[in-house]
C-alpha cells in the first residue's frame, strides 16, 4: 500500500485539510514540558543562534535546541545537508542548462532566479524523507530539484509588482528588476514547467511519476500556494482572526513544504502497512514545520535586517498585510512558531534515529528564530 493509494490515513488528506485544526491545537499545547524529544548528538555541526537569554526562557524541547546550538557553535551545517544542497544544485545547473538559452536570455533569468542562493529547505526536506523512506538517492536529488524551481517560481511571482512588490531576494535584485517584469512572469512560468518536466523523465514507473506530478502541482494549485496568495492579496489592510492566517499560511507556503515531504517518502517504494504509521508521522511534521517556517518569516520581517533575510525587511507592515506577527504580536508569534516546531519534532520522536536528518532541520529552523528573533 502506497502512499497514493491510502484513502483512510490522515497523511492523504489535501494539504489544507487535516490541518485545518492545527492551529488551534497547536496554540493550545502545553507550554511547559522537560526533555527534548529530538535527539541532540549532532547538534556539533548545527548553524547556531541561540543566546543565554533564549536559554532562560525556560520552553523545553525548543529552549533546549536553541540552547545546544549555541553551545557546539560552529556555525557549520551538517554534513549531509551542505552535500544535499550542493547534488541538487547540480541536477539544477544541468536541467537549465546556460547552452540551451537563445537570444531572449529567458533561460539565464531562470538560472538567475533558481541557482543565486536559497536555503535549500524544501529540498532538503524532500531528501530527508526520503531517504528515511528508503528511497533512491538519485531520484531524489531530481525530485529535489523540481521542487526547488517550483519554490523559486513562487517567488520571482511573489516578488512582481503586482504582488509584493519587492526589489531584493536572496540578497540580490529581484528578476523583474533585472531583467524585467515580462521575463519574470516568463521565467516563472518556464521554472513551473521545467518542474513538471523533471517529475516527468525520472527514471520510474509510470504510477509513481503521475503520483509525484500531482503531489507538486496540488501543492501549487488553487488549493494551494495560488489559492493562498490570492487569499493573502484578498486580506491586505484587513484585520482578521488568527485562524484565518494560519489559514492562508497554511496553503501559500504551507502545502509546498508539506509536498516536499511526501514526495520523498513517494520515492520510495512502500508495500507494507508499516509505512502507513510512517507517512501519517511525516505527514504531521510537514505541516507543523510548513506553517512555523512561514511564521518564521513574518517574525524575521520585523526582527530582521536586509542582511539577514537577503530581503527588504518591513515590508509586510508597509503593505499593511496581517501577518502572524502583527495579529499575535511578536513575542506570541515567536512561541506559536516554537510550539509548531516543538509539535514537529515530537511527531518524528517515536521514529528514532532514523528522523534524525528532519529533526535536524527542525533545529536550522529552532536556531534561525532564535537568532534573529531573541525573545524579549
Ligand atoms: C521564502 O522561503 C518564502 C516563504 C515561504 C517564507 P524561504 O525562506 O525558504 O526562501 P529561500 O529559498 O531560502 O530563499
Ligand atoms: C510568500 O510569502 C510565500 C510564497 C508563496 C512565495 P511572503 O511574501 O511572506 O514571502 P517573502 O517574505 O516575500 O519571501
Ligand atoms: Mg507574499
Ligand atoms: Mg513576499
Ligand atoms: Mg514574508
Amino acid at each position: 500500500m502506497s502512499w497514493h493509494h491510502m484513502p483512510c490515513c490522515e497523511a492523504a488528506a489535501p494539504a489544507t485539510r487535516g490541518i485545518a485544526a492545527l492551529g488551534a491545537r497547536t496554540v493550545r499545547v502545553r507550554r511547559h514540558r522537560g526533555g527534548s524529544p529530538v535527539r541532540d548528538k549532532d547538534m556539533n555541526n548545527m548553524q547556531t543562534g541561540s543566546t543565554p537569554q533564549d536559554d532562560r526562557t525556560g520552553d523545553s524541547v525548543l529552549g533546549g535546541l536553541g540552547a545546544q546550538a549555541h553551545g557546539a557553535s560552529g556555525g557549520l551545517l551538517p554534513v549531509w545537508m551542505h552535500d544535499g544542497a550542493n547534488r541538487v544544485e547540480h541536477v539544477l545547473a544541468r536541467v537549465l542548462c546556460a547552452e540551451h538559452d537563445g537570444e531572449t536570455g529567458l533561460m539565464a533569468a531562470m538560472r538567475y532566479a533558481t541557482l543565486q542562493g536559497g536555503k535549500r529547505t524544501r529540498a532538503l526536506l524532500c531528501l530527508a524523507a526520503g531517504t528515511l523512506a528508503g528511497a533512491p538517492a538519485h531520484m531524489l536529488e531530481d525530485v529535489g530539484a523540481a521542487i526547488e524551481m517550483m519554490h523559486a517560481c513562487t517567488l520571482v511571482h511573489d516578488d512582481l509588482p503586482a504582488m509584493d512588490d519587492d526589489v531584493l531576494r536572496r540578497g540580490l535584485p529581484t528578476v523583474h528588476v533585472k531583467f524585467g517584469e515580462a521575463t519574470a512572469i516568463l521565467v516563472g512560468d518556464a521554472l513551473q514547467a521545467h518542474a513538471f518536466l523533471t517529475l516527468a523523465s525520472l527514471d520510474a514507473p509510470g504510477d509513481s511519476r503521475i503520483a509525484l506530478v500531482r503531489e507538486l502541482a496540488q501543492a501549487v494549485s488553487a488549493e494551494g500556494a495560488a489559492g493562498g496568495q490570492a487569499k493573502d492579496l484578498s486580506l491586505v489592510g484587513k484585520h482578521v482572526e488568527l485562524d484565518r492566517i494560519v489559514a492562508m499560511h497554511q496553503m501559500k507556503s504551507g502545502a509546498l513544504v508539506r509536498a516536499s515531504v511526501r514526495m520523498g517518502a513517494l520515492c520510495a517504494v512502500a508495500d507494507n502497512a508499516a509505512h502507513a504509521a510512517l507517512y501519517c508521522a511525516l505527514d504531521h511534521y510537514s505541516a507543523c514545520f510548513g506553517l512555523a517556517l512561514q511564521v518564521i518569516d513574518d517574525i524575521l520581517d520585523v526582527t530582521a535586517d536586509t542582511a539577514t533575510l537577503g530581503k527588504t525587511p518591513g515590508k509586510d507592515a508597509a503593505a499593511q498585510k496581517p501577518t502572524c506577527a502583527s495579529i499575535m504580536g511578536l513575542q506570541a508569534a515567536r512561541q506559536f512558531a516554537l510550539d509548531l516546531l516543538r509539535d514537529a519534532a515530537e511527531s518524528i520522536a517515536p521514529l528514532g534515529p532514523r528522523a534524525e536528518r528532519l529533526a535536524q532541520l527542525l533545529k536550522r529552523a529552532n536556531a534561525y528564530l532564535f537568532k534573529h528573533a531573541p525573545c524579549a
